[in-house]
């Protein structure tokens, strides 16, 4: 193994004192990302899939410094949006390596990534619908283009995150074969696609197995394909008590299944990439005892880490300013007038105090790109961590950031 590193960073691998001086030095709430860290994921990644051609699902993290790390240890970039395809482009990504998958694409969206095609002509852009190939055509498209399915088989650790059987996404795999038929002289077509969902576990192999063998099974139909991309969706252990995916088990499942094709494996993993390479750092300002619990209230909130809101989901959470006091049953809530905006409850914590600097562990997916300016609350600071240390990568919001949108409203500009 040659610096894939650990299966899993937990919460309590990170350097305790070196958060806390982090928190010292940045101020609260913090992002930590570690980019050590995202380069093992990805050498785990390409070793487990060493024919596959893999790509980083630019969604779970956009930030400059994960999407030059991630380029940089020969990952490609997968992106959702116009506004993704750009960044990949802006970290140096050359065309080639950028794929574009249209959900519902906004005029605008596709208005853009046409005009960066133009000039990267080697992009690739994945469609889910038919009527997305005509608005293509019009706008004088005819690159490289790939069909995403949709396999009638979905998998993920929420039902709000499972896509793969969502009328919402791809066209549906029956339909494919003709469609490919019909566009084959007009486009360069390149790879089929489809993706179970976001978060699978070990559990959620044979839903997996099922989705990679009616892929197969459609590219041997469709025939004459440089890759067929079964999408990402590998799941991180965000409990502390459970094991880390086993992703040659996953990888030798995918092979199986797929069987034999004339056509490259191709794999889009996002929170894999990013999810243990991050940590939220918050402080405690308020221990009130209730009735059977103690809520400690922490300066980071369901507008910086949405995850425990949207999807119940779980976070580790450790204090570390305090590791060795008694532990008492906490709910650690956020500062937002809204229920849902609880990290934790029931969740046994070294007794907290006011002051107090917790860590939330496995923020680095969907954490700091799913944070709002909800209740007018500027968005936290991320710092990166390499081999030359700690440095900003994004400074913290400011309320003049948040309100900068109302002051400039003269120089709209209709989409
Ligand atoms: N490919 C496609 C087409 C996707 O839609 C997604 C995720 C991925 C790849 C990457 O999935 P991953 O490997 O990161 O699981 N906000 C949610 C996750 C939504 C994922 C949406 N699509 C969360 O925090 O759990």
């Amino acid at each position: 193994m040659s610096g894939g590193g650990p299966a899993v960073r937990r919460l309590s691998d990170w350097d305790r004192e070196h958060l806390l001086s982090l928190a010292d030095e940045f101020g609260s709430p913090l992002y930590v990302t570690d980019l050590r860290r995202v380069r093992e994921n990805c050498v785990r990644l390409r070793e487990a899939f060493p024919e596959a051609h893999v790509s980083y699902a630019v969604k779970a993290h956009a930030g400059r410094a994960v999407l030059e790390t991630v380029r940089e240890a020969g990952v490609d970039a997968e992106c959702a949006s116009a506004g993704e395809v750009e960044r990949a482009l802006d970290a140096g990504f050359p065309g080639e390596r950028v794929r574009y998958t249209a959900v519902n694409p906004p005029d605008a969206d596709l208005d853009h990534v046409v005009s960066r095609w133009e000039s990267n002509p080697e992009m690739t852009v994945t469609v889910g619908a038919a009527d997305t190939i005509d608005r293509l055509r019009e706008r004088g498209f005819d690159g490289r283009l790939c069909l995403r399915a949709n396999p009638g088989v979905g998998a993920g650790h929420h039902e709000k995150v499972t896509t793969g059987g969502h009328a919402k996404f791809g066209i549906p795999i029956d339909r494919v074969p003709d469609l490919a038929a019909d566009v084959r002289d007009e486009f360069d077509l390149v790879g089929v696609h489809a993706h179970a969902g976001s978060g699978i576990s070990g559990d959620d192999l044979s839903a997996h197995r099922e989705l990679v063998r009616r892929m197969g099974d459609l590219a041997r139909e469709v025939g004459d394909l440089e890759f067929v991309d079964v999408g990402g969706g590998f799941g991180v252990p965000y409990r502390e008590d459970e094991p880390p995916l086993d992703l040659a088990a996953v990888a030798d499942a995918t092979r199986e299944a797929l069987g034999e094709v004339d056509a490259q494996l191709a794999v889009e993993p996002g929170r894999y990439v990013v999810a243990d390479a991050g940590v939220l750092l918050s402080r405690v300002n308020t221990v009130k005892d209730a009735p059977e619990t103690t809520v400690v209230g922490i300066d980071a909130g369901m507008t910086a880490l949405l995850r425990p809101a949207m999807y119940d989901a779980y976070h580790a959470i450790s204090n570390l300013s305090r590791p060795d006091a008694d532990p008492v049953s906490t709910i650690v809530a956020g500062p937002v007038c809204e229920t849902s905006d609880v990290f934790a409850d029931g969740r046994d914590l070294p007794a907290p105090e006011r002051g107090d600097c917790l860590a939330l562990g496995n923020a680095g997916a969907y954490g700091y790109e799913m944070a709002s300016t909800y209740n007018s609350r500027p968005r936290p600071p991320e710092v990166v961590l390499d081999a030359d240390g700690p440095r900003l990568a994004r400074r913290r919001e400011t309320l003049d950031d948040v309100t900068a949108l109302e002051r400039t409203v003269s120089e709209h500009i209709p989409n």
